[in-house]
């Protein structure tokens, strides 16, 4: 039986092991690997690690089936851990080739190192508490591809009204999703009001508080891809959690919103409101965060290695 713990976010680059072996080291970048964000923290990541290589691969049974059929997020998931062992190994100045999921190491040390975004790793967390009323400058997406922001407030409104839309239906039963998508792409608003009567209070709560946090978002920003396949998963991962750790050392959060991108119907509304030329793959508010939420547990680093020996 797995456990979670707090204890893995007390790494300190204090105890990489400078002289020790080459697979030493690569195991400790594991530890940085867990860190990232996974959907509905899933973790669905194994790390197989040998001499001088380590490689990222999917740990299918904690895929989410029904609302990830495809395991969109779980690759996603990945991508976001490969972009945390990638900074942590630049970081530590490790001499490595990157494919993919897959990294190749060789003995030795670059000059460089010290990759700026390392201290993000450790700081970054999903945020899904209130963001003071402050803007944030647009100009830190600058030059960065696959991204879309919106700061317009009518725009954010759309969006908000889509989001809790997607909401809704996510809180309704398995059975009634064909239904109610059916319903949503009609655009009936006399359904939509007969449903929210079937809600739980707590539910009317949580999408009306959603829908408030988008309206109110200083930023929101969609991570998007080219195409849908694997690839373009692990891509999107990685360009967020390159996105949550600039932001994180600038003292920014993030949160999503992801009912929307996981519906059909609604991903194509998002997809025409924005003109996003590709699919969207993640829907992000960026805000400075009232009170910094709490870190969320993790397995440890010796439930997810696999080694080759
Ligand atoms: C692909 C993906 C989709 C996510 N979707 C949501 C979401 O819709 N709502 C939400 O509150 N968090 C969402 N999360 C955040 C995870 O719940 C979070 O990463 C996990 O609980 C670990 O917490 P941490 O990010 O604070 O370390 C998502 C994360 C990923 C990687």
């Amino acid at each position: 039986m797995s456990k979670n713990t707090l204890a893995v976010w007390n790494v300190k680059e204090s105890q990489f092991p400078t002289n020790g072996s080459l697979k030493q080291k690569i195991k400790f970048l594991v530890r940085y690997g867990i860190l990232a964000p996974s959907t509905h923290n899933s973790q669905p990541w194994k790390f197989l690690i040998d001499d001088n290589s380590l490689e990222i691969l999917p740990d299918f049974e904690r895929s989410l089936g029904e609302l990830d059929p495809d395991n969109r997020e779980l690759y996603i998931s990945l991508g976001a851990a490969a972009k945390n062992v990638e900074i942590a190994a630049d970081y530590f100045g490790m001499i490595f080739k990157k494919d993919g999921l897959k990294f190749s190491f060789e003995n030795g040390k670059k000059e460089s190192g010290k990759n700026k975004l390392f201290k993000g790793i450790t700081l970054r967390r999903t945020d899904r508490g209130d963001f003071l009323p402050k803007q944030i400058d647009k100009n830190i997406f600058e030059k960065m591809e696959g991204v879309m922001v919106v700061d317009q407030k009518e725009m954010k409104q759309k969006l908000a009204q889509a989001v809790y839309e997607s909401d809704i239906v996510w809180f309704k039963s398995k059975k009634l999703l064909a239904e109610l998508e059916y319903w949503l792409h009609k655009g009936g608003t006399a359904n939509l009001l007969e449903e929210i009567k079937k809600m739980s209070e707590d539910e009317i709560t949580k999408s009306l508080r959603n829908k408030k946090m988008v309206e109110e978002a200083p930023l929101l920003a969609v991570i998007y891809s080219k195409d849908e396949v694997e690839n373009d998963w692990v891509k999107s991962g990685e360009r967020f959690e390159e996105i949550s750790l600039k932001l994180a050392i600038n003292r920014i959060s993030t949160g999503f919103f992801n009912s929307i991108i996981e519906l059909e119907t609604q991903r194509k509304k998002l997809i025409k409101l924005l003109g996003i030329k590709g699919q969207p793959q993640l829907l992000l508010r960026i805000g400075v965060a009232v009170k910094s939420g709490e870190q969320a547990p993790r397995r440890s680093v010796k439930e997810v290695i696999i080694s080759s020996r």
